[in-house]
């Protein structure tokens, strides 16, 4: 059984979809501090805090779980620039009690959500995995620190570990069963999208005068079906006895944010409003992954490779958002 922590949140609800439609059995452990009741479907929920140690002796102890996918965390840079305790304390000493208490149990298999804000302002572009980790805010260290904690409770205790690196995660599930809803929402798609459907005036454009071609930055814009799909490889990699890995997520295409605005546009059929401001400090002008290493150690192949595909499965679940 796999423990699936932030599994009532936006990627970890469509993770459990999709697990559950493999036939694999699950429980979510989500404190619901960003997540939702209404996203957990067809798996059992423990509303739970990832830092509680006794609430994880008794998740441990309850079920037969031989697999952890680690979903929860708190995930806003600008959020962790202005409340770098809450970051350092949730996803750093949060991942800290769970992989002690995985190794009290005897638990020896870990999937980690990370993030391409690990690797900091690039250096080169596509970004692969061996590009240097220098995050340029607490969100993208506390993450970098996890990756840290895994190898050395893999050296220690035989906890063998995938770490995917993820882009920009965004869509919805076609089924329109789970999709993304944050309050305040924080991602460019959602906010666009809420613009085109007016219960958002305008969409803010934090920089036109980046050295990109319209000015604007560029983002690797990944179908969030696609993303899970890998953590299910991922697993499957590990249950085969492979070594522990790293991986980026991504499509290894940029969008800037006007394309993402012009796409929203055509696939919605309606004009959206856009205020233009100064940049925002710590966006890099452009984030674009390399995936080679996933789809060849990890067989993983994006289905959803155009723009305006991902953001059709948004905006369907925008217009009929269940919670
Ligand atoms: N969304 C993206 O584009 C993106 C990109 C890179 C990495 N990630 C990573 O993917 C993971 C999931 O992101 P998301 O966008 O689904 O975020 P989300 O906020 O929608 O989901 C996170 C879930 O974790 C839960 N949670 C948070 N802290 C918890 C705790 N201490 N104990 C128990 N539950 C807790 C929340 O209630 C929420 O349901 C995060 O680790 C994030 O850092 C996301």
């Amino acid at each position: 059984m796999i423990l699936v922590t932030g599994g009532a949140g936006y990627i970890g609800s469509h993770y459990v979809l999709h697990e559950r439609a493999r036939g694999a059995e699950l429980v979510i452990l989500d404190n619901l501090s960003r997540g939702h009741e209404g996203a957990v479907i067809d798996a059992p929920l423990v509303v739970g805090d990832i830092g509680d140690r006794t609430a994880l002796d008794d998740v441990f102890g309850r079920y037969s779980i031989d697999a952890v996918v680690h979903f929860a965390a708190f995930a806003y840079v600008g959020e962790s620039v202005e409340q770098p305790g809450r970051y350092y304390r949730n996803n750093v000493a949060g991942t800290l009690t769970l992989l002690e208490a995985m190794r009290d149990h005897g638990v020896r298999r870990f999937v980690l959500s990370s993030t391409c804000a690990t690797y900091g302002s690039p250096q080169y572009l596509p970004i692969d995995e061996r590009h240097p980790q220098v995050p340029i805010n607490p969100y993208g260290e506390t993450k970098v620190m996890c990756e840290r904690m895994l190898a050395a409770f893999e050296r220690a205790h035989g906890i063998k570990h995938v770490v995917l690196r993820y882009f920009n995660a965004a869509g919805a599930d076609p089924e329109g069963r789970v999709g993304e809803s944050h309050d305040p929402e924080p991602h460019l798609i959602p906010i666009v999208l809420q613009a085109a459907m007016g219960t958002r005036e305008a969409v803010g454009i934090l920089g036109t005068d980046y050295d990109t071609a319209d000015g604007t930055c560029i983002r690797d814009y990944i179908h969030v079906v696609d993303l899970v799909a890998a953590h299910s490889l991922a697993l499957d990699r590990l249950r085969a006895d492979a070594p522990s890995a790293v991986f980026n997520l991504g499509t290894e295409t940029g969008s800037s944010v006007r394309e993402v605005i012009g796409a929203c546009e055509r696939v919605t059929g309606r004009t959206i409003r856009t205020v233009e401001s100064p940049r925002r400090p710590g966006d890099p002008a452009r984030l674009v992954a390399s995936a080679a290493r996933a789809r060849n150690e990890l067989g993983w192949q994006p289905k959803f490779t155009r723009l305006d595909d991902i953001l059709a499965t948004a905006w369907q679940w925008e217009q009929k958002k269940r919670y």
